[in-house]
């Protein structure tokens, strides 16, 4: 049984007092005895606060981003290591705007997953078309070479740990509004996993969590989670709405 991750992806919204304000509002009203886990990513400079709010309860802290290097000249960068200090256990890697807006490459993300992984964070490691590539007919191709060059020389331990999320966002379902259906979701899901069985074996893809992505709220993500390869969701815009990123959590509970 594969444990649902519901993620709230803030990307770079709410002020420190917004931040604090949604995790202690998403904290009350998750039960204690959730089965599903639940995962904030606010943006880093308003992580430390979240962990004020949520240390000590079941809630998960997540980072947006983190750099392979461990210390050093790196301007601007952090390290897994600042982010272990301040409790955070989860960070995404290769999310389409870091693929698409800010450019990053695929040897880039794959030296990030792996300084991730290695140094106890599980990395959600974001997979996805555009629309373009979508109509284009290649969705297949573009997916399998990121999960190919992203999980290169990844190691079989740390995944068998349970330190690999794999996220699947088609680019043009997120902000859009415009969600891909339950069943298109689940066939891309399926044809993920079993992608992952040949790179990695048919027992890790068993294991490995797979998320839907990309204008999740709470009236689709029942229907989404009912699909048997759909673990999670990562949900941006829905997730700074309490009663909309609640009701999503809810949904989980029922699944
Ligand atoms: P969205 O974003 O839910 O606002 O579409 C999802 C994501 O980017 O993770």
């Amino acid at each position: 049984m594969r444990t649902k991750l519901i993620a709230g992806n803030w990307k770079m919204n709410l002020s420190k007092a917004e931040s604090v304000t949604l995790a202690s509002e998403v904290l009350h009203k998750v039960p204690k005895s959730a089965k599903a886990q639940v995962l904030l990513i606010p943006a880093f400079i308003h992580i430390d606060a979240v962990a004020q709010v949520i240390s000590k309860s079941q809630l998960l802290l997540g980072a947006q981003d983190v750099y392979f290097e461990k210390s050093g000249a790196f301007t601007g960068e952090v390290s897994t290591e600042m982010l272990l200090e301040l409790g955070v256990s989860h960070v995404l890697v290769g999310h389409s705007e870091r693929r698409h807006v800010i450019h990053e490459t695929d040897a880039v993300l794959n030296r990030k997953l792996i300084a991730a992984t290695s140094e106890k964070l599980v990395g959600i490691y974001c997979v996805g078309e555009t629309l373009q590539e979508r109509n284009s007919g290649k969705a297949a191709e573009v997916i399998l070479h990121q999960l190919k060059t992203g999980l290169a020389n990844l190691s079989h331990d740390v995944i068998a740990m349970g330190h690999l999320v794999i996220a699947y966002e088609p680019v043009w379902a997120i902000g859009t509004g415009q969600t891909a259906t339950p069943d298109h979701a689940q066939e891309t899901h399926a044809f993920i996993r079993a992608r992952l069985a040949e790179l990695l074996s048919p027992e890790l893809a068993d294991r490995i969590r797979i998320q839907y992505g990309g204008s999740v709220k709470k009236a689709n993500a029942a229907e989404l989670l009912a699909k048997p390869d759909i673990d999670g969701l990562l949900v941006g815009g829905a997730s700074l709405i309490v009663d909309e990123f609640v009701g999503i959590i809810q949904a989980a509970e029922k699944s």
